[in-house]
């Protein structure tokens, strides 16, 4: 008797970056060549999902996409049990595993960073075969070396760091280079030590305003009268560190759902009271230090265009390494990688975790040995 082609479902959710056309590519193509499958995409992440949109995804699809930014299939930020319908909050597993059952899918492959991991695991407990690949500008995804897209958003950030330089060099100026990473500081710091900037600010070490003042006027007397500053989007001083910790404290101990949903937006009101700390850092040091000081926020164009080469390869040996997985009906897990292997690792040990920078980390080690100040005292 021949066996029943299968169907698989694939999507791209949470925020978007290059690589993710390149990995629909890699898994899609094996999927289809290697192990005979049969591909739907969904739009617009978890949303489609819920909604039932999707297109076939054939040879022809998938041809042409390797090298072009963003996501064919579109991307959204919902959460499958929190989901906003008709301006109401509604748990869409159920809907979410109605629409796979009457697909007749076999699978579901996620693409997306930690939060889609989560919806991943939601997912795979609701009963749904689910397999997930690691995308990321941010590299804060547990369990595996590289995220996609990181790559790609570390040479964009090195190159708008070497372009400062020569400004700031010019104009005797401050730069600070605001550079994203979400609460991780990897982005940050990989373009800060290739890029060559003399402070380097990260979520992971609470920096002392005074510190870097110092670090600056250290500079000028070794007759550097400009400074560039590489400032991860979440680096905050000790002050704001400890606010933070305090709220999140909050969060943790709340006793009950009330009080945790008061304790959250409390949290998230206080992270957007900090939302222009790079700019308050700058008049702090500009006074401090009398130099002229200015702010680039690197922002979108970090996710946006075609993915290097590192990212492709990465990509494809993910997506590649997925199809596999999923014809030998291995599910509930991330394809890693770890050195040049490519691994699995349960998406229990990965759902809404977070990997940030050890204190020890090479690269700390290799920045502080460089004489890169990281603003801790
Ligand atoms: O996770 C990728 C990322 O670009 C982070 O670096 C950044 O904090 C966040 O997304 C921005 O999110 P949004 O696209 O929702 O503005």
């Amino acid at each position: 008797m021949p066996t029943k082609q299968k169907k698989i479902g694939i999507l791209t959710a949470g925020g978007d970056c290059p690589g993710l056309n390149a990995a629909i590519r890699g898994f899609g193509k094996a999927a289809i060549r290697q192990h005979g499958m049969e591909l739907i995409g969904f739009n617009d992440g978890v949303r489609g999902l819920a909604e039932n949109r999707h297109v076939p995804l054939d040879g022809r699809a998938l041809s042409g996409i390797l090298t072009v930014g963003g996501t064919i299939l579109g991307t959204s930020r919902d959460k499958v049990d929190r989901m906003i319908v008709d301006g109401e909050t509604r748990d869409m597993v159920p809907t979410i595993v109605q629409n796979y059952e009457k697909l007749g899918l076999d699978a579901l492959v996620t693409l997306g960073g930690g939060g889609t991991a989560r919806n991943a695991y939601k997912l795979s407990k609701a009963g749904l075969n689910v397999l997930h690949l690691p995308k990321t500008i941010d590299n804060d995804i547990v369990g595996t070396d590289d995220s996609f897209g990181f790559s790609t958003a570390l040479e964009i950030a090195t190159d708008a760091i070497d372009r400062l330089h020569s400004t700031a060099h010019s104009h005797h100026r401050i730069i600070l280079a605001e550079i994203m990473g979400h609460r991780a500081g990897w982005l940050a710091l990989g373009s800060g030590i290739a890029g060559g900037a003399d402070i380097i600010l990260l979520p992971e070490v609470p920096y002392h305003v005074d510190v870097i003042v110092k670090a600056v006027e250290q500079r000028r007397k070794e007759g550097l009268n400009f400074s560039v500053i590489a400032v991860a989007e979440g680096a905050r001083n000790q002050t704001d560190s400890m606010a933070m910790s305090g709220a999140q404290a909050l969060v943790n101990e709340a006793s009950s759902p009330e009080t945790k949903a008061a304790a959250k937006k409390a949290k998230r009101d206080l992270e957007r009271s900090m939302r222009d700390n790079t700019l308050k850092l700058a008049t702090q040091l500009e006074d401090a230090t009398g130099l002229e000081s200015r702010v680039t926020i690197l922002g979108y164009v970090q996710r946006g265009g075609t993915p290097c080469a590192q990212d492709r390869l990465l990509a494809t040996r993910l997506g590649t390494k997925g199809a596999e997985l999923v014809d030998a009906g291995q599910f509930g897990i991330m394809v890693t990688a770890k050195g040049t292997e490519t691994g699995t690792i349960p998406l229990k040990e990965v759902a809404g975790k977070v990997k940030y920078v050890p204190s020890d980390h090479p690269w700390v080690k290799a920045a502080r040995a460089v004489g890169t100040s990281l603003g801790d005292a």
